[in-house]
């Protein structure tokens, strides 16, 4: 989703920018554009579709001295992905980029109209840049046409505006979509995440909801409702390294190769011989709880959703999951013995964001478990668990489900050890499988060769099913939306038993079948679902420790004794079989068409 970086400092502003904006590339775009301002100069470039356009049209321009700049990448919402649609957007003297939605700018807009501002573009942030010009005109000050700009903005935003009224300043906002400010030698940063300042500067603030203010020269004045206050900045830790591919064609194949490694910082010191500890929580954190919610949306879903039998089966606590952005608006009972667990790779989805703030108000107490400190969700949670997986670029989720999974799996061992409700031995069993979780997840040559080379076979057809039961069902919802992600292939996830409730009527032998068999957990059962599928000619593609006759294609797991082991395992062949699929097609498996990363709109 958006991205934005700003610079004030002496230092070249085209390179930070662009540079800043390229490491903001994962959340997802279709257009870019930076904005600078130096002395009187004022300067800007926008291109439509990957940054190479914009770092084309901008290869004779070079920033010279002290200065402001601003930069944008912009997921379209309101107005297709066009130059005039890119930010910065322009008023008569201004540039403004955002990221967000103003809900109110159409109100806002026919107010302009009517005073006979022109519009350039379809956006709701051409409205802030005007409405700030109208509030200077009007005779008020720099600082005081912004703060006025923002009280009429209704939605999310974060919000950089630079201006030849005042150029040596930048302005900012930041209400429910997020941004920091960095702070180097003499210099300032923002950034819609930390990537884009590693290096460059040492310090951060993350702005929180309702904060506002300017940055002139090196000097920040922040504010709030309570207007102006003071801030402490926090050392910026973080190695860029991390965020490289280290050989690998795509990040995502990075990643899926990544998962027993950070598997193993998942557990590390919470999985202990006989317990788990979790220092995030204390003893009295689930003394009232009796129940609880899950909320998340996408892949983090899947994870919820496979976690809820974990939930029940384990530690003997009712669990219903919900998708966050249906959960908004359903006028939800909520009990407050009811814990709320939000779940989120980035920790900035809107949905899941306002459906947590939702049951704040209604007096829940609240957990996230979320791959991002100091990211949105977190902030909002009474407390979080985060999964380690370290940053993840993949616009398709791997790693962080993975995590996201074992985290949710630890909690539901915690719950149960704290209510008393799981006996030693059962304990005992299933950390001796958390244990082995991260050999389970090396991934051998062999498995990946022989996906690369079924791969060929799964190019063409008129969809895809994925088929499992119990946890592998949730499993098989998230084996077809990876699938979907990046192949742009039909795929759907269904339970087993409920294909012949209607689904089957699509079998033939161009339906290909994904059959999740684990040995430990109902093979006779999925057995019988996926012999019904071969009598109607579909063609199946079996992944099961046990070889099965009927299997077109057959991926053979190892033998293990614990369903999540097996989980596990399988979860990696669905994630090499997408990618390897998605590779053949030619297509960009790090940036799918149409998504984004992060996703800060609802
Ligand atoms: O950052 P989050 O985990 O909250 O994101 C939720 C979904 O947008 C995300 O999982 C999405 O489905 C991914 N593209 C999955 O690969």
């Amino acid at each position: 989703m958006c991205g934005i970086v700003g610079y004030i400092g002496p230092k070249e502003k085209k390179e930070i920018l662009l540079d800043g904006l390229q490491e903001l590339e994962y959340r997802g775009y279709d257009s870019a554009g930076i904005a600078v301002i130096e002395g009187e100069k004022l300067n800007s470039f926008k291109a439509v579709g990957k940054l190479e356009n914009l770092r084309e049209k901008t290869k004779n321009y070079a920033s010279d001295g002290f200065g402001v700049a601003i930069g944008h990448t912009r997921w379209a919402t309101h107005g297709k992905p066009t130059e005039l649609n890119a930010h910065p957007h322009l008023g008569s003297y201004s540039y403004v980029v955002h990221n967000g939605i103003i809900e109110n700018y159409q109100e806002l807009k026919n107010e302009l109209l009517s005073d006979g501002v022109n519009f350039l573009s379809q956006t709701d942030t051409e409205t802030i840049v005007h409405l700030f010009e109208k509030y200077h005109k009007e005779g008020f000050d720099p600082f005081e046409a912004f703060k006025r700009t923002i009280e009429r903005l209704e939605g999310a935003y974060a919000i950089l505006l630079i201006t030849e009224a005042a150029p040596d300043t930048i302005f900012f906002a930041k209400n429910g979509s997020p941004m920091l400010i960095g702070f180097g030698e003499g210099d300032v940063y923002f950034a819609s995440s930390d990537t884009p300042i590693i290096g460059k500067a040492n310090e951060v603030y993350y702005l929180e909801d309702g904060e506002y203010g300017y940055v002139q020269n090196a000097a920040v004045h922040l504010f709030d409702t309570q207007g102006e206050k003071h801030f402490t900045k926090a050392p910026l830790v973080a190695d860029k390294a991390m965020a490289q591919k280290d050989g690998y064609r795509f990040f995502m194949e990075k990643e899926i190769y990544e998962q027993s490694r950070v598997m193993g910082e998942t557990i590390m010191g919470r999985v202990l011989e006989n317990e788990i500890v979790l220092d995030e929580l204390d003893a009295s954190f689930f003394e009232d709880i009796n129940a609880i919610k899950i909320c998340a949306c996408g892949t983090s879903y899947h994870s919820a959703l496979a976690s809820a039998y974990l939930f029940e089966r384990l530690a003997k606590i009712r669990c219903d999951v919900e998708i966050a952005s249906e959960f908004r608006y359903k006028y939800p009972l909520l009990t407050k013995d009811t814990l709320f667990i939000t779940i989120s790779q980035s920790g900035e989805t809107a949905d899941t964001l306002e459906a947590l703030k939702m049951a704040k108000r209604a007096g829940l107490k609240s957990l996230s478990i979320c791959n991002v400190d100091n990211s949105s969700i977190v902030r909002e949670s009474d407390r979080a668990i985060l999964t380690r997986a370290g940053i993840e670029k993949g616009v398709a989720s791997t790693k962080a489900f993975a995590t996201q999974t074992m985290v949710l799996w630890m909690l539901s061992l915690y719950v149960g050890q704290e209510k008393k409700t799981i006996s030693s031995d059962v304990l005992k069993r299933e950390i001796d499988a958390m244990l082995h979780t991260p050999k389970a997840l090396i991934v051998e040559d062999t498995l990946h060769e022989r996906i690369h080379r079924l791969s060929k076979r799964y190019l063409h057809g008129h969809g895809f099913f994925f088929i499992g039961r119990d946890i592998f069902y949730p499993l098989a919802l998230e084996g077809a939306l990876k699938l979907k992600e990046i192949s742009y292939l039909h795929a759907e996830g269904y339970p087993a038993g409920e294909m012949k409730h209607g689904p089957i009527a699509l079998a033939d032998s161009e339906l290909f079948t994904i059959a999740l068999m684990p040995k430990t957990m109902h093979y006779d059962k999925i057995k019988s679902n996926v012999e019904e599928l071969s009598a109607r000619d579909a063609t199946i593609c079996a992944i099961s420790p046990e070889p099965f006759d009927l299997a077109d294609d057959f991926i053979q797991t190892q033998y293990s004794s614990h369903p999540m082991v097996e989980f596990f395992e399988m979860m990696v062949v669905t994630q090499l079989l997408a990618l390897e699929i998605s590779i053949r097609l030619g297509n960009d498996v790090d940036m799918p068409r149409n998504l984004a990363k992060s996703v800060t709109v609802e």
